[in-house]
Formats: C-alpha cells, structure tokens, sequence
C-alpha cells in the first residue's frame, strides 16, 4: 500500500496515491469519473482488504475452532489474530471484542441479551440486565432506526418504557432534556456517537457521566465514529459499541459489538447452538465465556480476517490525520452547500465538531430527482430518509440528499459534488 505513517495532514499529493489503492475509485460512471460521495453508507475497499480476503478463501478456507487439520488451526489463528487487532484499533482487549454481521446485529445481541435475562435466563449473573415495569431504557430523536427499534420491541416484551431524548430546532441533542430523562430509573442509554444524518460529533461523554451517575448502562452506536475518529472505548467509557466493517474500509457480513468484559461474562446469549458450549444433554447446556458464548455458528472467517487488513490500513494512514482530512472535507461541504441558494442543509447551524457527512434538502425536488441528476454526472450520493425518519420528520422533511466522504475523497470531489447541485437548482429552475 502506498499509505505513510506521517503525522502532518494528508496532502492533495498523498490522497492522490492512496486513491491508486482503491480499484473502484478508477471507474467512470455515465461517461463520468466516479464521484464517490456514499461512504457513510457503505466505504470502499483497498486492494490489500480485497486481497486479503482472497488470499484466505484461496489457501485457506476452512471453519474455526472446530477442526484439527492444518488449515482450520491456521483459519482459527488468522481469525482471533484479527479480533485482537480490531480490539486493539479501539483500545478494548481481545475478548471484549464479539464478532457479529454488522452493527444492527450487534445492537439486536445487546436487546436480546437484556430480553433473555428479563425472563430469567442467565442466573443471579445476569441481575443487571433484568428489566421490567418501572425501568427505563434512553435513546435519543437522532437514532439511526438500528438503534432505535430494538430498543422500542425490547420496551414491549420487558414492559420497561422507552424514553426519547428530543432534538431541537437546528437538530442537535437537547442536553438538558437528557439531564431531565436519565435517572434512577434508566437502566440502558443508548446513543448514537455521530450522527448518520447531520455528521456532528455528539457530545456524548456528558451523557456517558449522566448515565453513569444514575447507574444505567450506555451503549454507543459508533458505526459512523469508528470509521472516521480515533476511538478509545476505556477512554469514552463506555459499556458498550457497535461498528460495522463495510463502513471502515472491510467487507459486508462483518461487524463488532465491544463490550466491558464484566458485562460480556454476566449476560446470557443471543443466538444459540454450535461452537458456544462446552457441555450440552438433551435437556440443558452450558456455555463457554464470553466471546465465544455469543458466536454460535460457522463464522465470518474471511470477513474478519479482510476487516483486520481494513484496520492496518487504516492505523497505518493515521486515524488523527483521517479525522483532521474528513473534518475539513465536512466544513467545505456544509459551507458550500450553504451558499448554494434554494439548499437548505440540516443541522447547518449546529456549533459541534463534524465529520465529512451533510444531508441537505432543496424544497421543490425530491430528494431522488437530486440523486438521479448527480448521478447523471457520475456522483454517488444517497437520497432517503437514511433509516432516520424521527429525525426528519422533526426536523420538517420526509427525505433529503447525504454526501459523505472518507480517506480517499478530495476537496475537488466536493467541489464538483457543489457544482452539481447548483445546476440541479438551475435545471429543475427552484431557487428560493
Ligand atoms: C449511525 C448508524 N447506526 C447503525 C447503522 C446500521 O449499520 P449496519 O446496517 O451496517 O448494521 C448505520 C448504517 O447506516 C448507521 O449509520
């Protein structure tokens, strides 16, 4: 890879390189080069995570810590050698770190785990994640619909209450609301890092403290934090993060849940079966620690392995020097975008730290005509309600357009992505 250990910030001549690590990013679209600006959806993938992810299907395929011949002890090391190193990327140890299809799996292990325990499993271990009429479970207007609707079906099978932490005009967290709704009855604070809407960088530590303070347990949705921030778990302390690997670079089917090892050997599973007991009769099972108490199944073998080169590739550009690049790339976004007439971007005036990610609205032109003109033009954008219709509808639209960038995007993508949204005004004639 032609990526450096450099600590000044990533220069137009050093992104140029790194582009030439990406195959995808060579493509033209309609007769345009490809515009890429869908990376909070789903990021690109170098050719050393492609080729790692080859070269184990190709001379090593097997299924872990199941087999004694060569290749599945081989396959077993190459798989826990890849948990330790995504571990390591967010500064959690090795066994705190759980292997999962993606983030909303991930989320979905965490509600079923409090679910399962609610009706008794897990034994005197498992008291801190019974829930029942009189708890509560936080989470905020801003959820993306991953972390919002397992909450909501956990509340309806416990008979917890799910209480909402509202937005407020411009779309950022009321902070003195939180302060209001977590207390001695939260049992759970569940909450988005950055959000997939705005790409503001939530303040989230205050209400880590809040939580904490109250004696509830937090879990962080960092699916669009880990990908683009230097992120330290034990640092943020939190209880809990998910993360999804086709959003950092890695391959689909593979995602993480962290969780405080206490926590991890005191709840009892989600998904049951193979490869997460040690003994089992016909009537009763008992289960390994965790992770593996919670990976039941054949696993993601070469899903792991690709989303540990992901993350060697991505420690070795530099997590600092990405967040520095991104944040700028935002900032040039939301400003272009704001001087365009006729766009109204959301969250706009929201004075919080950014990623490389803003959703805007040109009243007039839904937001797939938008996305099927830039389109036209060889720019990738996504257009929707991005799994967050709270958040729109709170803040007056049904949909909007997102562009959103990574590592590998330039300040003359942005440029061109600005252009096309101004002729997408003067095509369709909607100035305000
Ligand atoms: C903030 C946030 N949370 C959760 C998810 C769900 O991720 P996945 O679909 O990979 O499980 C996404 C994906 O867009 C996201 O942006």
């Amino acid at each position: 890879m032609s990526a450096s250990l450099d600590v000044t910030s990533l220069a137009d001549a050093e992104i140029h390189r790194l582009r030439e690590d990406f195959p995808i990013l060579q493509t033209q679209v309609n007769g345009h080069p490809l515009v890429y600006l869908d990376s909070g959806a789903t990021s690109q993938r170098p050719q050393a995570v492609l080729d790692a992810e080859r070269g184990f299907l190709t001379t090593l395929n097997s299924a872990v810590h199941r087999g004694a011949h060569t290749l599945a002890a081989e396959a077993t090391e190459l798989f826990e050698d890849a948990r330790a190193t995504v571990a390591r990327f967010v500064g959690a140890h090795d066994d705190e770190i759980v292997w999962t299809s993606n983030a909303t799996e991930a989320i979905n292990l965490v509600a079923y785990a409090f679910s399962n325990a609610s009706v008794g499993r897990g034994g005197a271990a498992a008291e801190k994640f019974r829930l029942g009429e009189g708890d509560e479970i936080v989470t905020t207007e801003m959820e993306h619909h991953a972390n919002l609707i397992p909450w909501q079906e956990l509340a309806a099978r416990t008979g917890a209450s799910l209480r909402v932490i509202p937005v407020d005009d411009d779309g950022a967290l009321r902070l003195d609301e939180a302060v209001r709704l977590i207390g001695p009855r939260t049992r759970l604070v569940a909450v988005t890092h950055v959000s997939n809407v705005l790409g503001v960088i939530n303040p989230v530590e205050q209400l880590i403290a809040a939580a904490h303070e109250a004696g509830a347990l937090v879990l962080l949705d960092a699916c669009q934090s880990v990908p683009h921030l230097p992120i330290d778990v034990k640092a943020l302390d939190v209880d809990f993060a998910v993360f999804s690997g086709h959003k950092m670079l890695g391959p689909t089917g593979v995602g993480a849940l962290y969780g405080r090892r206490e926590l991890l050997e005191a709840m009892p599973p989600f998904l049951t079966g193979g490869s997460m007991i040690t003994t089992v009769t016909t009537t009763s099972a008992e289960y390994l620690p965790p992770p593996q108490r919670f990976e039941a199944g054949t696993q993601r073998v070469s899903q792991a392995i690709a989303l540990a080169a992901a993350v060697d590739y991505l420690s070795a550009v530099g997590m600092t020097r990405i967040a520095d690049h991104e944040a700028a790339l935002g900032h040039r976004l939301v400003e272009g975008l704001s001087a365009i007439d006729g766009v109204r971007v959301l969250g706009a005036g929201i004075d919080l730290p950014r990623v490389g990610l803003a959703s805007f609205d040109i009243p007039g032109i839904h937001s797939h005509d938008v996305g099927q003109f830039l389109d036209d033009q060889g720019i990738a954008v996504r257009v929707g309600h991005h799994c967050a219709q709270p958040l729109h509808r709170r803040l007056g639209v049904t949909s909007s357009t997102r562009a959103s960038t990574y590592l590998y995007s330039t300040e003359s993508e942005v440029d061109a992505f600005l252009e096309g949204v101004a002729a997408t005004i003067e095509f369709f004639g909607v100035r305000s």
